[in-house]
Parts: structure tokens; C-alpha cells; sequence
């Protein structure tokens, strides 16, 4: 499996992945070397972990010879040569992705206050 892993825009946009399911005969395809198998296992495991991420079945995202191949949405990460073992690495990677997307924004987050001098709960005196 490759994996092509760009930065998750903090656009707010819902993470998504097509998965391609493919079958045809005249051309090698993701669907014939278990594209559809993949997609069903991943959405399974989405459930499971009870993640957000809308899964799509495509009918080919391009580079046929790759595959199987996802495309995770917004980051545009792509995953070519998927087998069915790397399922559980794949869900980690949606995960992760999930709490990074949700992770507040450390550079926009203002620093406390310091105009009110901090003091000692009253039973502490
Ligand atoms: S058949 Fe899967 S990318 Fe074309």
C-alpha cells in the first residue's frame, strides 16, 4: 500500500474517501483485486468505531493500474495499492485525520487573560 499524506485544510469540511469498486474485464481494474471487499470492511469499521466519515463507492478515480485506490477528501491523501489487511491502518489514518480536523486551532486560540490578578479560594486563606 502507498499512501500520499497531505495536511487536513481546517476548512470544517467533512472528510470523506471514495473507494473504487470497479469490476470490469477489458481493463485491470480496482473492483477485481478486491476494491469492493475494501470498501465494505472499511465501512464496517467506520460504524465500529462510531467515525463520521462518509465512504463512497466509485466506479474509478484514474490511475487503474494502482489499484485497488481511495481518495480521502478534503486533503486529497491518496491510498493506491490497498489490500484488504491494511483496513485497520487505513481506519487509524481516518481517525487521526477526524481528530486533527476537530482539534482546535492552537494558533488561533487567544491566551488567557491577564488583567485580573488570580486569588486563593476563600478556604484556602
Ligand atoms: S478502476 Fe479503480 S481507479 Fe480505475
Amino acid at each position: 500500500m502507498t499512501i500520499r499524506l497531505r495536511p487536513v485544510p481546517r476548512s470544517g469540511a467533512a472528510i470523506e474517501v471514495d473507494v473504487c469498486v470497479n469490476k470490469r474485464k477489458t481493463y485491470t481494474s480496482c473492483g477485481e483485486r478486491g476494491g469492493g471487499t475494501i470498501a465494505e470492511t472499511l465501512e464496517r469499521g467506520l460504524a465500529k468505531r462510531g467515525l463520521d466519515i462518509t465512504l463512497r463507492r466509485r466506479n474509478c478515480l484514474g490511475p487503474c493500474l494502482n489499484g485497488p485506490n481511495l481518495c480521502i477528501f478534503p486533503s486529497v491523501t491518496w491510498i493506491a495499492g490497498a489490500h484488504l489487511g491494511d483496513v485497520p491502518e487505513i481506519l487509524d489514518l481516518l481517525e487521526q485525520l477526524l481528530n486533527e480536523q476537530s482539534a482546535p486551532d492552537v494558533a488561533a486560540a487567544k491566551p488567557p487573560s491577564t488583567s485580573s490578578p488570580r486569588t486563593a479560594p476563600a478556604s484556602s486563606r
